[in-house]
């Protein structure tokens, strides 16, 4: 049996190597049940509650079919209205609730930490769904497996992230898993949304080259990887600010002429403007894929938390 069982997943630093990998392995078997070819009743029994105090789609719902393609059940809320969240109820408390209704929690909230402190006042397993402008690290996993199905190994891969690279946190957990994966990593954002310098920091110390770029014109004919981000409207404290940079950046069919023929174009979603969908059409085109990913990926998970693990 693996070391997943009834283990929190808060941050993708928590995670070896090793680790890593048994999720990828596990989420390729997954596929045929995520896509409806085979049946498991693995997780039958078990309830999985999603508190999902900011937006989503793919995570909040990959996640309920993810525990349905498994036999089990989800249960849970998106956004606080119509929750006694409005009524002044604490993050401690509502955790401390739903413990005794279901067998894991994933949250998303708002507050960078929200996840640590959540799993404090619970012993069920905790995943982090996302907190504030920290971390996302099952989007990164989902990211991991993209990029190792497509491209058999991280190992030198050229990796541009590109955009909000300051309040992403996609980008954030990403870095960090990239750091260890030895991929040679190209930042690209507005110098305004430059990654976190104690995360450039952490790249350094692992002793990996990196670049940094301001234009994606610039870096795109190296790149086996482009990693296309929003601009993360919600996390600027100043509107006019945001205004500065929206738009900075957008794919378009012409910038790909000088591309790689095996480059591959991945965003988390939701995007905005930073893809023109004729994009979708072309060959590099891989975040449709991303997202369905994300389905056996936590199918994955789930199990290795939950169930019998692989
Ligand atoms: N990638 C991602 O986290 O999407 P949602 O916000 O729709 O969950």
């Amino acid at each position: 049996m693996s070391g997943f069982r009834g283990r929190d997943v808060l941050s993708i630093r928590d995670l070896s190597r090793a680790d890593i990998d048994l999720v990828l392995r596990t989420a390729k078997k997954m596929v045929p049940i995520a896509v409806g070819e085979k049946r498991s009743r693995s997780l039958e029994g078990k309830i999985l509650s999603t508190l999902f105090y900011e937006p989503s789609t793919r995570t909040r719902l990959s996640f309920e079919s993810a525990m349905a393609r498994l036999g089990g059940r989800a249960l849970g809320f998106s956004g606080s209205e119509g929750t006694s969240v409005q009524k002044g109820e604490s993050l401690a408390d509502t955790v401390r609730m739903v413990e005794a209704y279901s067998d894991a929690i994933v949250l998303r909230h708002s507050h960078e930490g929200a996840a640590r402190l959540a799993a404090e006042f619970t012993d069920k397993p905790v995943i982090n769904a996302g907190d504030g402008a920290g971390q996302h690290p099952t989007q990164t996993l989902l990211d991991l497996y993209t990029i190792w199905d497509e491209k058999g190994t991280f190992e030198g891969q050229n990796v541009a992230l590109v955009g909000d690279l300051k309040y992403g946190r996609t980008v954030h957990s990403l870095t960090y898993a990239l750091a260890e994966l030895g991929s040679h990593l190209i930042f690209v954002s507005p110098e305004t949304l430059e990654m976190p310098r104690e995360i450039l920091e952490h790249v350094k110390e692992r002793g990996l080259s990196f670049r940094v770029a301001h234009r994606l014109e610039d870096v795109i004919r190296d790149a086996d990887v482009v990693y296309a981000t929003r601009i993360q409207k919600e996390r600027f404290p100043d509107p006019q600010e945001y205004e500065k940079v929206a738009g900075s950046y957008r794919i378009e069919v012409d910038m790909l002429r000088d591309a790689k023929r095996d480059l591959i174009i991945m965003h988390p979603l939701p995007r905005t403007t930073e893809i023109a969908p004729e994009v979708d059409r072309t060959k590099h085109a891989v975040y449709f894929k991303q997202a369905f990913n994300g389905v056996p990926v936590r199918m994955a998970l789930l199990d290795l938390i939950l169930g019998g693990g692989a």
